[in-house]
């Protein structure tokens, strides 16, 4: 079966999920629609082109809605899309508040629609590799993860510099890092602790470091920055058999072990630059040595494979509603925390 699906909201993103949807032989664009005429301009050929939702709810026949509009027009898209019996993906942030993300479940459930969210950074490659190594315990207890992307822009493009369009790095890429980690490791979290700033941004934040301590032992910790002028995609993960990098989206890195752990480690003094140190000095030849990281094939067109999976009944959607939710909650608590400058209880009962 053939999964026919509109796009609202024809801007950045609409036209790369145009093109991604392209590339199905299952998935068929019937319909785009955008409240900006120059948007529809370039829309592929045979594709029906409306200048509102609400045409193209009532005159396209689709299955499925996406949705990317801006970040605070979703819930009123939502609603219209579940009324009119459509199925939907949400682009993210799916929605700018817990309880606005509620009021969209609710509306979904109410007309049996699917409701699920673009989180497709759950098919990156650095990622996956990184999941991979964390679920087969390649490096025995983990103590820490570390998610680190850095920019060199400073200032955010169009919209991203409002705060009430949903701008801010948090809601942007901080969405997909959180989600990242929360499907990495499954376990309740304790607490969380966030750092949030405008470093040049007047309105919104563009540099974040957030903690997550997880009831299993793991210890998160994601740092954004867009002013951070050492630019990368970095992941670390230290657990007590090794330690596992990754530098750069495609996933190049290693994993790095010790032959043996060195036993009553001798007071051995080594001179520094920063003087004499018995603990931090270079390690003895053979000491250290390397492994391959995992290998792993993924990409975002996985993400609809999955979907049109669920469309056709075949599989549980990926991206839950409870799990988008969970996400937008830990988000209000790295505000609160940032805010007061606390750690915040989460998930305590
Ligand atoms: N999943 C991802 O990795 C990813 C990446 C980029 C953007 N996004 C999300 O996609 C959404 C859109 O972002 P963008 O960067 O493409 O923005 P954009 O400004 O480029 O595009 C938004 C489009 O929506 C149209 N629009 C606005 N209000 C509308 C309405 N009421 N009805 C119909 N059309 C309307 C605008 O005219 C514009 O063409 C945001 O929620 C953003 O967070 C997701």
């Amino acid at each position: 079966m053939k999964m026919k699906i509109g796009i609202v909201g024809f801007g950045f993103m609409g036209h790369c999920l145009a093109n991604m949807f392209n590339s199905f032989d299952d998935i068929r664009l019937v319909a785009v629609a955008d409240i900006n005429p120059e948007q529809l301009k370039d829309a592929p050929e045979g594709v029906e082109r409306y200048s509102s939702i609400e045409d193209m709810l009532e005159k396209a026949d689709i299955d499925v809605v996406m949705i990317s509009t801006p970040n605070p027009s979703h819930l009123e898209m939502v609603e219209k899309c579940a009324k009119a019996k459509k199925h939907i993906i949400c682009e993210k942030p799916a929605a700018l508040t817990v309880a606005e993300f509620d009021q969209m479940v609710k509306v979904a459930k109410e007309n049996n629609v699917i409701f699920t969210v673009h989180q497709q950074r759950r098919w990156d490659k650095d990622y996956r590799i990184m999941k991979e190594v964390y679920d087969k315990e390649m490096l025995g207890d983990v103590y820490l993860i570390k998610s680190q992307l850095y920019g060199f822009n400073g200032y955010m493009h169009d919209w991203h510099i409002y705060p009430e369009m949903g701008g801010g790095m948090l809601y942007d890429w901080g969405v997909h890092l959180i989600d990242q980690i929360l499907n990495m490791v499954d376990s309740k979290i304790d607490s969380i602790y966030a750092d949030l700033r405008n470093v040049i941004n007047e309105k919104v934040d563009d540099y974040f470091k957030i903690l997550m301590k997880f009831k299993n032992g793991v210890t998160a910790e994601i740092e954004l920055g867009t002013y951070y002028l050492t630019p990368k995609r970095a992941w670390f993960i230290g657990g007590n058999t090794g330690s596992a990098i990754i530098d750069g989206f495609d996933g190049e890195g290693r994993i790095v072990r010790t032959t043996h752990l060195l036993e009553n480690v001798p007071g051995k003094i080594t001179m520094t630059a920063a003087g004499p140190t018995r603990s931090f000095g270079p390690p003895p030849p053979g000491l250290l040595y390397e492994e391959e990281l995992p290998k792993v094939s993924v990409s975002h067109r996985d993400y609809f494979e999955h979907f049109l999976k669920a469309f056709r009944g075949e599989e549980e959607i990926m991206v839950k509603p409870e799990e988008v939710r969970r996400v937008l909650a830990v988000m209000e608590a790295i505000r609160e925390s940032a805010r007061t400058g606390e750690a915040i209880r989460f998930e305590h009962e």
